[in-house]
């Protein structure tokens, strides 16, 4: 289905063409003035130029060659408003109609990709025996919902949680277990060679091993010896040691096992639960490639590969690729992870959603998987990267003594917040109580992250973003349940919405929301351009404020002419679906009651 700015924009150039200039001046785009036209043409102005005529003589031309009918509908009027724009107002048998077609369309009619892309996002990123805290929360919900944004418009898309699971955090964790336990089987001299041989319980729950990462971790700070101890288990580790082997694969189980725990509660669902020590293999193969090639050499022991640019404004420093002691890093695994994902997907784009503080990082290493050929030119490379989620005080999210706030306590305090001000609602049975505070507190938190733009930081203010009004998640579900607690009533009396057909509308309230709804597909498809969920909050907002207000304004089941009713029940029909799968992209949904 056509874009509603694109259908005006070829009655508009043909306009200008019989006019005797050229074409593209036809061009129509949203009102900037939403108060004096709904839609505008600028191209007069910019067409005064070329034939060195003044603007609204060209305008005025124009005007009178316009031929808006289709099949003896007309579909809009327009005037020309000095120096020379052309304001454009649709009519509303033209916005009826162009809604009807829209609705008839389980999915909307939103745009789709001619040809599909296959595109692989790398997003949550958590490290392995950490808890989740409060910065992994970002990429998961922006991850999450690009994710759902790039498959609504037809592509094919798999997320990777890309786990952090092979660094100094395992050696730690192996190097603080000894301590506690070295008579367990794993730390043995004569430790077996086989992996089946080990013990199935883990050595420890999940509980424990959270305690033990920071434990260790701090430790090893102060501890020199420590330090160096953890250092060697973690280079015993990926050496292959089988004890350490084994201990690593009770780690992951237990760990991997509460992640998707967490993850399920955030309704965020990876396709892949692949990580870094996956990719291990790869290294060697492809650090002999790029010292074979030249792609890499060696500067002061270590081996780097250079990413400088001439038109780069600051310096790009090299990308390494192996420290001085032949040991391989962050990067390494990173470029290894192309390898890997070229091998295995052969993807179109990789997006990564990760920190904007790792934008230089992804610089180098994007470029030197360029260099290296580790993929090929028409794999796009794409950082999303995003600001902080910073407390009321501005500084980054803290608990309130100060520690860093694990992701299951942030859920739970909204929650319990929210689940009082649900039981206080009678619309909503008591046994209900506690599944619906859950999805408005999800939409809570979703929406008051999406609703920013990505690279920002943001101020997480747990009041304002659970409150039921203003531009928050719990509005917006709010003003879905409404929609549907109408429509419910209405079904209740043998009303169908669908069965309805839309009218023109008799308000300019009435026109105002099936005006936002037109837009739909466009928002989407800009929104998915940009990588840009924000856009859909937006959107979601102003139709939600323009609902309400022809709400406000309309008996809507009182209403005595029946095509009228009717026509009204459709209007909330699609605007509930319009909404609905808005927020479905979002990465949230909305209860049935609240
Ligand atoms: N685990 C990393 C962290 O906590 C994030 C990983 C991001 N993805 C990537 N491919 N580097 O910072």
């Amino acid at each position: 289905m056509q874009k509603i700015q694109s259908i005006l924009s070829d009655i508009m150039m043909a306009a200008f063409e019989d006019s005797g200039y050229d074409a593209k001046y036809g061009i129509v785009r949203l009102s900037d003035r939403p108060d004096l036209c709904e839609f505008q043409c600028n191209g007069a102005l910019s067409a005064a130029k070329q034939y060195h005529k003044a603007p609204f003589i060209i305008a005025g031309e124009v005007i009178s060659n316009v031929k808006p009918a289709e099949g003896g509908t007309s579909l809009f009027t327009a005037e020309v408003v000095k120096p020379g724009f052309i304001n454009i107002n649709v009519t509303g048998d033209f916005i009826a109609s162009y809604l009807e077609e829209m609705a008839e369309d389980a999915a909307l009619s939103i745009p789709q990709e001619e040809v599909p892309k296959k595109i692989l996002i790398d997003y949550g990123g958590p490290n392995v025996a950490k808890p989740l805290h409060v910065g992994h929360l970002r990429s998961a919900v922006i991850g999450e919902s690009i994710k759902r944004l790039c498959r609504a418009v037809g592509n094919e898309v798999l997320g990777d949680v890309h786990l952090g699971d092979w660094g100094l955090q395992m050696g730690l964790i192996i190097t603080e277990l000894k301590e506690r336990s070295p008579e367990l089987i794993y730390f043995a001299e004569d430790a077996p060679e086989s992996l089946d041989e080990y013990p199935k319980e883990a050595p420890f729950t999940i509980g424990e091993l959270e305690e033990i990462y920071p434990f260790a971790s701090a430790k090893s700070k102060v501890d020199e010896g420590y330090k160096a101890r953890a250092m060697e288990a973690t280079h015993d580790l990926q050496a292959g040691r089988p004890g350490y082997r084994a201990l690593w694969n009770k780690i992951m189980e237990l760990s991997v096992a509460d992640l998707k725990k967490n993850y399920e509660r955030l309704d965020v669902a990876f396709d892949l639960w692949k990580g870094e020590s996956d990719v291990q293999p790869y290294i060697p193969q492809m650090v002999e490639k790029m010292k074979a090639d030249g792609t890499a050499h060696y500067d002061q022991g270590a081996l780097v590969i250079d990413v400088a640019e001439p038109d780069d404004k600051k310096a790009i420093p090299p990308c390494m690729v192996l420290k001085s002691d032949g040991a391989s890093l962050y990067n390494t695994t990173d470029l290894a992870t192309i390898v890997e994902r070229m091998k295995l997907y052969n993807p179109d784009a990789i997006i990564y959603v990760v920190d904007k503080r790792q934008s230089l990082y992804f610089t180098q290493v994007f470029r030197a998987a360029r260099k290296a050929n580790l993929i090929g030119d028409d794999t796009k490379l794409v950082h999303v990267g995003f600001g902080t989620m910073n407390g009321k005080d501005g500084k980054p999210f803290k608990t309130r003594e100060g520690g860093v706030m694990r992701l299951e306590t942030l859920l739970d305090d909204i929650n319990e917040g929210m689940i009082g001000k649900i039981r206080e609602n009678r619309n909503v049975r008591a046994e209900d109580a506690g599944k619906t505070a859950e999805t408005v507190s999800l939409s809570a938190i979703k929406y008051g992250d999406l609703s920013n733009q990505a690279a920002k930081d943001y101020v997480f203010d747990t009041d304002k973003f659970t409150a039921f009004e203003g531009n928050t998640g719990p509005y917006i579900l709010y003003t879905i349940v409404r929609i549907k607690s109408i429509l419910e009533k209405a079904a209740e009396s043998g009303q169908d919405a669908e069965m309805g057909r839309l009218l023109s509308p008799g308000t300019a309230e009435e026109k105002a929301l099936m005006l936002d709804l037109a837009r739909f597909g466009s928002v989407i498809w800009e929104a998915y351009e940009e990588l840009a969920p924000h856009r859909i909050c937006a959107f979601v907002y102003d139709t939600a404020n323009d609902f309400n207000r022809f709400y406000h304004e309309t008996k809507i089941l009182g209403e005595p002419d029946d095509a009228r009713r009717a026509s009204y029940l459709k209007l909330l029909s699609i605007t509930q679906r319009v909404l609905e799968k808005s927020i479905d992209i979002l990465g949230f949904e909305a209860p049935d009651h609240m």
